[in-house]
């Protein structure tokens, strides 16, 4: 019997792949709260699988505690920063992910929506109205600026920024730059996309956003240099990880009016938004930030596509066929 661990309730539709196969035992975690690392290491001690949200940090103690049951974590995500993969190794625990283009499409609209809400200052507008401030049209009322012909330069041209690039180009006739490892050909045919440096995309671009993993080479990537750099006219799209800005530097930027706003799915310091609660600058208290709480992925489509992958995951693991995701 294989017994499958799950940290949190899924959408239906995987678990019902599961349940079709002989020789497993579900355990869905019942608790009211989010689980603890304690609960994690006690229940990952009796299981074969873990099905794991990005939330469950799986670090060397964590891996180490677990023990030697356990044979694979299936993520229920596109990013696994949370998994310390060389312990893993070591361990030989397979790993997998829901790869990105499970939510490429709902993770390019919100990055979109982040743009469009600043560009046109909806939540300020939509404060203002609520509050019973318009008291009649007025030629200079709320102000902002088109995305129409804008320059957005996009960092990291995964499936992600490359599904943001090709929505902008059709819809906004935006001029793409982009900075990335490799040339992505297929983005410059398609989007007329123009590959630069990163200091070039910083200086030239009306919105900068982010579509990278975290990892050693990309934590603090944007930083209090970079932003410098920035036109004061410009705004900083994440809903890729939070700690690959320095957010202190970001809000100190953002006070200052350095650049003009940004739209912010994601957080150094999550689930808290500000790192320091106490920091004289707060994100919360900025008028030229739109604030969502990594639901940037949250549409049912891509959850039910998600549940689906994350399945196939464990079944091709179960069959000792090629799994799908491996990391
Ligand atoms: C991911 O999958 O990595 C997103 O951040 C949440 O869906």
């Amino acid at each position: 019997m294989t017994e499958i661990f799950i940290t949190h309730s899924i959408p239906e539709n995987g678990i019902k792949m599961l349940r079709k196969r002989k020789n497993i035992k579900l355990n869905i975690y019942k608790g009211s709260k989010r689980i603890t690392k304690k609960e994690l290491i006690k229940y990952g001690q009796k299981s074969d699988i873990i099905l794991s949200m990005l939330t469950e940090k799986f670090d060397a103690l964590v891996i180490n505690k677990i023990g030697s049951k356990l044979k694979m974590i299936a993520n229920y995500s596109v990013g696994f920063d949370n998994i310390d993969i060389a312990e893993a190794k070591k361990h030989k625990i397979t790993i997998s992910n829901t790869p990105c283009n499970a939510v490429n499409e709902a993770v390019a609209e919100h990055t979109i929506a982040l743009m469009l809400g600043l560009a046109h200052r909806i939540v300020e507008a939509d404060d203002f109205t609520r509050a019973g401030k318009y008291k009649g049209w007025n030629p200079t009322l709320l102000l902002g600026t088109d995305v129409l012909g804008k320059t957005v330069g996009i960092i990291g041209t995964g499936c992600i920024g490359s599904a943001v690039a090709k929505r902008l180009q059709d819809g906004f006739g935006v001029n793409i730059i982009y900075y990335d490892i490799k040339k992505n050909k297929q983005l410059e045919r398609i989007c007329k996309a123009k590959l630069c440096s990163m200091n070039e995309l910083l200086k030239k671009s009306d919105f900068v956003t982010l579509h990278l993993p975290l990892n050693q080479h990309t934590r603090h990537l944007i930083g209090a240099k970079e932003i410098a750099k920035m036109k004061k006219t410009a705004f900083l799209i994440n809903t890729a990880r939070g700690q690959i800005i320095d957010e202190v530097a970001l809000t100190r930027a953002l006070a200052r009016g350095d650049i003009a706003g940004a739209g912010l799915d994601v957080y150094e310091c999550e689930p808290l938004i500000d790192c320091n609660p106490k920091d004289k600058y707060e994100l919360r208290k900025l008028k030229n930030v739109i604030l969502t709480p990594h639901t940037a992925s949250a549409t049912i489509e891509a959850r039910r596509e998600m549940s689906k992958i994350v399945a196939k995951n464990i079944l091709a693991f179960l069959d000792k066929k090629p799994i799908p995701n491996k990391i």
